[in-house]
Formats: structure tokens, sequence, C-alpha cells
């Protein structure tokens, strides 16, 4: 088999068939081997001899990528998206192609001289390999992370055997294989020698039914002759089948069964067996069905609250380890995630069982992605050239048969961004053979000829909303009006949207309300769950998360695959936060005295919920207790009378309620907060008047006012410490979003296609302001400067007043800020900034009664609660993996600034003219350092803190890879006032 061989493999055995728990002999050949790296293919094969001396090799692990072993010496992972990191030249490769050669010997247990076969599986080897065992070739296999199976009963033999492998780092395969991540060769997943015995049971699929609270089960069990009788036994539900051999089996009913789902995940411990080999299924009674438009499990729509998962560690690569996939399953239960899309390829196995226990909609999809084939307009494209059809049909084979009994695969997907072509609608007809229960889906089927479920990424609002919209007849996306008819007939969703790289992504809550307002909707899978960030040190043993170019690649996509919802190091990032308020399966709706709370799951009532209150003053607790909600059900509301609440005088009051879990689940304590809403219920207080001066006169500017001191108009010391501002700043550092570029500016009106906002805000020097002063003008109590600020070569401008006056105690700073006409672009933000260099210490911590914990920005405010709040300067912003601006608390109303445990200063935030209220972010860093900086750790020491009171700012979007800010959240250049009172502590 040469690596230019467009065949999916030799040798390995067919049919595929399921990944089971069997308690057949198994030998985990996992562990230590040896290893030797070549830089070609055409190594010769002596290595796979079994008295080859091997003295000479490395170790490596098994599971492992190569190129994360041996610092170095064994290559480099490589980070593309779409582009192929060799020759577009199908179906060859370049003679430069890795190629690792593993042997080790392993003992074949006395007792499996009984068995009938003796077989040898590997679970995922990237991306083509050849097995020996004692020198004699079992065959080979292609299709990165699926399983493949041989037969190695005639080369065994009892005592020490040696099995090789040699695995090649490219390979026609590696056509297929151009998923958005890392290239990480080698044997990555488990290698297992497995028993077979006499009279074993091949293979099992449970199909499973449910309908109106009974299991159907139709059971297809492969076994050999020699297998009888064959026994199914579903002890809990008292079933306990026998049939004369597999051939007899006949599908039959169970009376009161609980359905599983992925809110009520109910598995039942399944054994099949024969005389000679028992296997365990842990089955779940549901049944997927699509009628007209809505895709139905257990005859209720399904709204996927999704997300897109990879299988990705900054030390491991896409080596699983299950207790860091639990963890991270259990996170995105905690997050209110319900699906998961398994992009691009199958996980491993045991994620799927792990999925079918802790609930989740799978969408399953095949290890296939030709997206480089975009660069030459598709031509040549495997999809749709016979010569690769049998490897398109392996592919699905194995992905359907390896994991056809888990309930939680609703979906069948037959890959990702592959064009399109007769060999998709030749796998999607096999599953539609193979499964008649359950969909297909495939994205790239634009006008819906093979497959079940319509399907896009990235859709604008308005496109969502025009899918949805059953009156609205217009032709559809990338269709003829007659296929748009044929589209329109099916359930949508969303297979990846709102693009989670960087700071982002904005108006989730869009997205959601749309699924809640048509029907046809059913959500969708937010790109992606984590950053797939690689564990690395700078020379002086600084630890980072590298990307794309981080290496040293030839061709690479920067930062492209930092785009989670999660940080490499497990962090959830904000965007996560609001996500989980977005999708919060329980609405409340207040109403007088009343509350209405509002089940909006699939199925399961709020029996699992308890509902808590608590009433704060200005975030200091006044009262709290627990409503008294009866259980509603699924799709049911129920109105509960609301505690009687006092208002304080001299305080905002506000009511929160809390849906949190009554008793621990596997993935959460008791008291885990799934759903949370506020009320305000401050009595209205009017905002101190703005005390017009006159009487200026001309003034050098040098004088105090009460905490503060100028020197030439400028502001030296605050509150006892040097102190410098208020500056103007326009710019932030821009976030991914900021730099993206897409076209789809449908839902805005801001941006430019193709022309990202920050090439705009550069190209007008809002990075580079700089200030003439107009004039400086006191009164007994006040000082007034007027600036003009512009940036070079530009003949727009800006206007800033910044009065300076003692209001009792207090010291008042009101800053009018008006653009000159002539702004072309949207503002990142309208603030000022103070700096406040090391005193005696530096300033470390925040504590704010306003919009927090989080940072929040326009379009992104749901997760931010009115409350009081403190942190460590450090942890005001987000470690993303390329710095960017992150840490903006809205709403501010009250900031304390603290050094070492001292409260040093106090600012009031005073609600303008309209209301609105300013955000604050306090950084060590200004936005001109960190736009510079590739990584943190290119970002300079610092002992200075700044603090940034910002009127306004942009909203984030989403355009990395999607739609801008929307036009109602985009910045645009206008005149702001932002008032703060000060005092020292
Ligand atoms: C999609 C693709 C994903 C990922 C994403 C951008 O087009 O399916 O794999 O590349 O864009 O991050």
């Amino acid at each position: 088999m040469s690596v230019s061989d467009t065949a999916p493999g030799r040798g390995a055995l067919r049919p595929a068939r399921s990944w089971l728990h069997s308690d057949a002999p198994r030998l985990s050949l996992n562990g230590p081997w040896r290893f030797r790296l070549s830089p070609t293919a055409s190594v010769a094969e002596d290595f796979a001899a079994e008295g080859f001396d091997d003295a000479a090799w490395d170790d490596i692990p098994v599971p492992s990528h190569w190129v994360l072993h041996g610092d170095g010496a064994h290559g480099r992972p490589i980070y593309t998206n779409v582009q192929y990191p060799f020759p577009i030249d199908p179906p060859h490769v370049p003679d430069e192609n890795p190629t690792g050669d593993y042997r080790r010997h392993f003992v074949l247990p006395a007792d499996w001289a009984d068995a009938e076969r003796v077989v040898l599986r590997f679970d995922g080897v990237e991306s083509l390999f050849r097995v020996w065992v004692n020198g004699v070739e079992a065959g080979g296999a292609a299709g990165s992370r699926l399983t493949h199976e041989f037969d190695v009963t005639p080369s065994v033999r009892p005592g020490d055997n040696v099995v090789a492998v040699r695995v090649h780092q490219w390979s026609a395969a590696s056509y297929l294989e151009d998923q958005d991540q890392w290239w990480l060769p080698g044997i990555f997943r488990d290698v297992t020698l497995v028993a077979r015995p006499v009279g074993g049971v091949e293979d099992v699929w449970l199909r499973t039914g449910f309908d109106d609270g009974r299991g159907h089960v139709e059971p297809e069990i492969t076994a050999g002759a020699a297998a009888f009788p064959v026994t199914l036994r579903i002890p809990e539900l008292g079933v306990d089948r026998t049939w004369d051999t597999a051939a007899d089996v006949v599908p039959f009913d169970v009376p009161d069964v609980e359905p599983w789902s992925a809110e009520r995940p109910r598995l039942y411990d399944v054994t099949v067996s024969s005389t000679a080999e028992s296997i365990t299924v842990r089955a779940g009674f549901r049944t997927v069905e699509i009628r007209g438009d809505r895709f139905l499990v257990n005859g209720r729509r399904v709204v996927f609250h999704g997300v897109n998962r990879h299988e990705t560690h900054p030390d491991r690569g896409r080596v699983f380890d299950e207790e860091h996939a639990r963890e991270d399953l259990a996170r995105m239960k905690r997050f209110n995630v319900n699906a998961i899309r398994t992009s691009h390829y199958p996980p491993h196995p045991r994620l799927l069982d792990l999925a079918d226990e802790l609930g989740f909609w799978v969408v399953l999809e095949c290890d296939l992605e030709t997206h480089g084939f975009d660069k030459v307009g598709w031509a040549g494209n495997p999809s749709d050239d016979p010569d690769w059809r049998e490897a398109y049909l392996d592919r699905i084979r194995r992905t359907v048969e390896r994991d056809k009994n888990h309930p939680s695969v609703v979906i069948w997907s037959l890959g990702n961004e592959a064009g399109t072509g007769s060999n998709l609608a030749a796998m999607s007809a096999w599953v539609h053979a193979r499964d008649r229960g359950r969909p297909v889906h495939y994205e790239g089927d634009h006008t819906g000829e093979y497959t079940d479920v319509y399907s896009r990424m990235y859709a604008t609002l308005g496109e969502t909303e025009r899918i949805g919209t059953d009156g609205d007849r217009t032709t559809l996306m990338n269709c003829t009006p007659a296929q748009s008819v044929r589209q329109r007939g099916k359930p949508f969703l969303l297979c990846e949207y709102a693009h989670a790289m960087g700071n982002g992504p904005g108006a989730l809550d869009r997205y959601e309300a749309l699924a809640h307002r048509y029907p046809r909707l059913h959500g969708g899978f937010v790109w992606e769950w984590r950053d797939h960030g690689m564990s690395a040190t700078t020379p002086d043993g600084t630890p980072y998360y590298a990307y794309g170019g981080d290496f040293g690649e030839t061709v690479h996509d920067a930062n492209f695959v930092m785009d989670g919802l999660v940080l490499s190091n497990d962090v959830p990032t904000p965007g996560l936060h609001e996500y989980k308020a977005v999708v919060q399966p329980v609405r409340f709706t207040f109403d007088a005295g009343e509350v209405a709370v509002t089940n909006l799951r699939h199925c399961a009532d709020t029996s699992d919920l308890r509902f808590v209150w608590r009433v704060e003053h200005d975030g200091t607790l006044a009262a709290s207790g627990e409503l008294e909600v009866p259980v509603v059900a699924a799709g049911e509301s129920a109105r509960v009378p609301l505690p009687r609440i006092q208002a304080a005088r001299d305080a905002e009051t506000w009511l929160t309620v809390d849906a949190v879990l009554a008793a621990p689940t596997a993935w959460a304590p008791a008291g885990q907060v799934i759903a949370t809403v506020q009320a305000d219920r401050s009595t209205p207080r009017p905002e101190p008047a703005v005390r017009h001066r006159t009487g200026w006169r001309h003034s050098d500017g040098t004088l105090a006012l009460g905490i503060a001191e100028f020197a030439g108009g400028t502001l030296v010391r605050l509150a006892g410490r040097a102190a410098a501002g208020p500056r103007l700043e326009l710019f932030r550092a821009p976030t991914d979003n900021d730099e993206g570029t897409s076209d789809d500016l449908e839902d805005s009106d801001a941006g430019v296609p193709g022309v990202s906002h920050a090439a705009l805000w550069r190209r007008d020097g809002l990075d580079r302001l700089t200030t003439r002063r107009l004039s400086v003008e006191r009164t007994a109590d006040a000082l007034r400067t007027i600036d003009r600020v512009a940036a070079a070569n530009s003949a727009t401008s800006v206007t800033v007043e910044s009065v300076w006056s003692l209001e009792g105690d207090e010291l008042e700073l009101r800053v009018e800020i008006a653009p000159s006409s002539g702004w072309t672009t949207v503002w990142p933000r309208i603030g000022i900034r103070f700096d406040l260099p090391d005193g005696a210490a530096p300033v470390d911590s925040a504590a704010w009664f306003g919009l927090g914990p989080l940072e929040s920005y326009p379009d992104s405010l749901r997760a931010a609660r009115i409350g009081h709040f403190s942190r460590a300067v450090s942890d005001l912003s987000v470690d993303h993996a390329r710095p960017q601006e992150t840490g903006h608390r809205s709403g501010l109303r009250r900031l304390t600034l603290a050094s070492t445990g001292t409260d040093l200063l106090r600012i009031v935030a005073v609600a303008d003219g309209q209301g609105r209220r300013p955000g604050f972010t306090l950084s060590r860093h200004t936005p001109q350092q960190i736009a510079r900086a590739g990584h943190p750790f290119e970002l300079p020491a610092s002992t200075t803190s700044y603090l940034f009171v910002d009127a306004a700012q942009h909203g984030l979007g989403s355009r990395s890879c999607g739609p801008d800010v929307l036009a109602e959240f985009a910045l645009r250049p206008e005149a702001r006032t932002i008032r703060l009172r000060m005092s020292a502590c």
C-alpha cells in the first residue's frame, strides 16, 4: 500500500463493528514502544523483521503524537485551517514525508490458545499505517480517527511476539483530513489485542425506540453458528430473552420504560451473551424522527444548545484522557450546553459513553474534510471523483458501525467542508440503508439533494430569520427556487455559528431568540468549545500557549485555532458565561407582584430545581428566601407570587432569582445555578445636577483642588499618589473580531466589506492620537482645560473639555467629548484614561458596584448582573492567547481602587443626561501595548495601572468568521459626557 493510494487500506477487517464492552480477553498494547523517525517514506522495511535490532531507537509512549515527544527532535506540530501544508497534487504527497517506525514486544497470554481468532485493533493512527506481527504483514489502513482491526491469528504464537508499525505523516488520505486543527501524526489512540472466542458475539446493535411509555428493541446480533443460544437481558426491566441462534433474534417491546433524553439520560444495562462471550451495552430508549420541518426526539422538538467539540489538549494533542474529557463534558453541562457536534471526526469511542451517561444530543461526524480544494475552485475534489469513492464509503461505514449503539447520537454527519459530489451522496445513501433511525447531515449539501436536515454555518441573523419565516418565499442562499422549497421543508440547524475567537462572540441572544420564535429553527452549535493552544515555553522559560506559526511552519493560519469558549488551560471565557445565560432553560417574566416561571426544556420538568431569591441594596444582602414554585412541565409556565420587597431609600434595590440544582448530579453539586434573573426594584433617585460655573479666567493651571494637584493644567497627583489624566482614548487593542474581514455585513451598516474595523482604526490613527491644549482656565474651586485631539495626517479631531470642580467633600470631573465632522468609521470606544504609576505600591485591585462580575460589552450583557464585586487587577482581564481588548465592566455605579489591601480612591460614576452609565477597565497595559503583543509574554513588564472609564464601547460581533457587530451595537463617533465624583479613602 503506497502513500498515494486512494484506497482506504488493505487487510483491515470488514465489516467494521461496534466498539463494544465485552468480557472476551484483551491485552492493551499501550505503553512504551521503540520508535524511529525518518524524513521520508522510502526507508527500508527491514525494521519489521522479528530479529531487527532497535537498540539505537528512542522510546515513545503509545498513544501519543511523535511531534509532541522528543523536544523537537521528532518535528513540530503544524497548524493550518484550510490550506494543505503540502502541494495540491492529489493523490500524491511530497517525498519529504515524516515516517515513524514503531516496534514492541508482547507476550500472548497462554489461555488465548483457545481463541478462534486474535485481532489487533487500532483506534486512531494519523495518517497512513502498515502493521506487521512477527515479520508478517497484516495490512495497512488510512482514516486517522477511525478504528481498524486486523486478523493476526496466523502470525501470533504463544510467548513472545513482536509487532511493528510504520506510520506516514502524509498520504493520499491527508487530502481527506484537512480539518481546521493541528496536524499531529502518530499512533494517538489505543492499540489493543483482542481474543475472539469460539462462539463469541461479533457485533451487537440494539436499535431502540420509545413511544408513549413503551420501549422498543430491535436487536441485530452478529455471531457465528457456534454462538448459541443467544441471550439478551435487561435486569432492571425484567427482560430475559433467549434465542437459539443470532439469526432467530426478533424485535420486542418493553412496557414501562423511562425514555432517554439529553436532560434525563436514563440508561439501562443490557447484556447480550452467548455461552462464550458476554457484551454489555448501556441502552437508552428514544426515537429520533423528522416530521415536516421539525426534528423530534420522543415526539418533542429539540433545540440544540450545542458546541463543536474537537479533541485537543495542550500537552497531549488528540490523545484522549477520560478524566479530562469527563470534566470537560461536566463543564458543558454546567454551562447549559446540551449538544455536541463531534467536529470533524469521530472522537475517542469512550466519549460517546460519557455523552450517553451525562446527557447530550450528539451530531456524530465522519472523519472527512477536503477544504483545501477551495483554493483551486474545487478542481479535483475527491468528493466527486470515483477513484475516491471507496475511501469515502469506508470512512462512513467505520463511523456509523463503531458508534451505532449510542442513544446520544441523534444525527449522522458525513463530514465537513468537502465541497459536494457523488461520493458524499453515496455515503448518505449507505447511511440511509443502514440506519433508518437517524437522519443525515452535511452542511455542504447546500441544495439538499442527499441530506435530511438543512444546515448552514455562520448564517447572519437576517438569513437565519428568513429561513425560519414560513411566509417568506425568497430564494435561499446557494439554492434555486425549487431547491429552496425543498430546503424549506426540512428542519434547520446552524452546524456552526457564533465564532468564539478571542473576545466574543456578540449577539448570541439574538440567535437564541430566533430559535424560540420559529419552530423550524433548531438552534445550533457554537464554533467552538475549546482553544487548541499547545504548551510551549519561550527561550527564557516563560510558558505560553502556542498557535500557528509558533513552530516555524511554512504555511499556517496563526491564531485562528484559538477560537473556543474555553481557554487552553480549561478556563471558561466570558463568552461561555454569556452563552450559559442566553440559553438558560428557565425563563422568568416579572409582572407586578408575580413572576412567571417558564420551563424551556425539551422534556424534563423542574422537579430538580429550587428557586432561591435575594434582595440586595447597592449589592449588600438585605433579604433572601426561596420561592414556592410548583413543578413545571417542559413547555409550561407557572405564576408565583414574589416576596414583599422593601426598596431602600439611599441605595439601589435589586431582586435576584436563581434556579439552582436541588440535589447533586453527575456534573454539578447541589446549588449549581442553572438560570438567573434580576429585577430592578429601586426607588428612582435623581443624579446630582451639573453646577455650571461662571467667571472662568485664564490660569497657568498649577493648583490643588481637594485631593487633586495639577501642574500646567495637567493632573499630577490624586489621593496622595502620582497620577495623570484624563486622556482621551478612542482605541482598543483590536479583538480577533475587530480584525475580521468577513463580508457578512447585512445586519450591520458600519463595516466595509473585506476590510477590518481594526485596519480602519489604524488608518485613521486612533491608536496614535496627539493633543493640542487650547485653553486652561480656573475659578476659585474649579479648573477647566480644553484640548484638541487628533492623529497625524488627519483633519478630523475631537474636542475634549475637562472640568474639575469641588462639590462638597467630593472632587468632580466632567469630561465633554465632541467629535468634529468627517469621521467615517465606527469607534472602538469613547473613553478616558488615567495613569496610576507605582507609588509606594501599585494599584492592584478594584471593588465596584455595577455590572459584573465578568466583563461585558454592548452585545454581550446577558451574563452580567448588578452587584458588588472585587477583583485583583490580574483577574480583571482574560488571558487570550493573542492579547486583545478585555476587561470592560459596563454599568458602573461606584468604584474603589486599592493597593495591597488599602483602599485609595473612591469614584462614583454619575449617569449622563440620558441615564447612561460608563464602564471601566483597570489594566497593567495600554491598548497600544496590548495591540503590539502577539502573545502574553510579549507584553512589557509594567508597574503602572491604567484606569479607563468609557462612556461607550463598540460591540463585539463575530466577524472573525461571521457577522459583524449589529448596527444597534456599533459605536458611531458621537458626543458623550463622562462624570465622576472622586474622594480619597
Ligand atoms: C468553519 C469550519 C471550522 C472552522 C471554522 C472557523 O468553516 O468548518 O472547521 O474552520 O470555520 O474557525
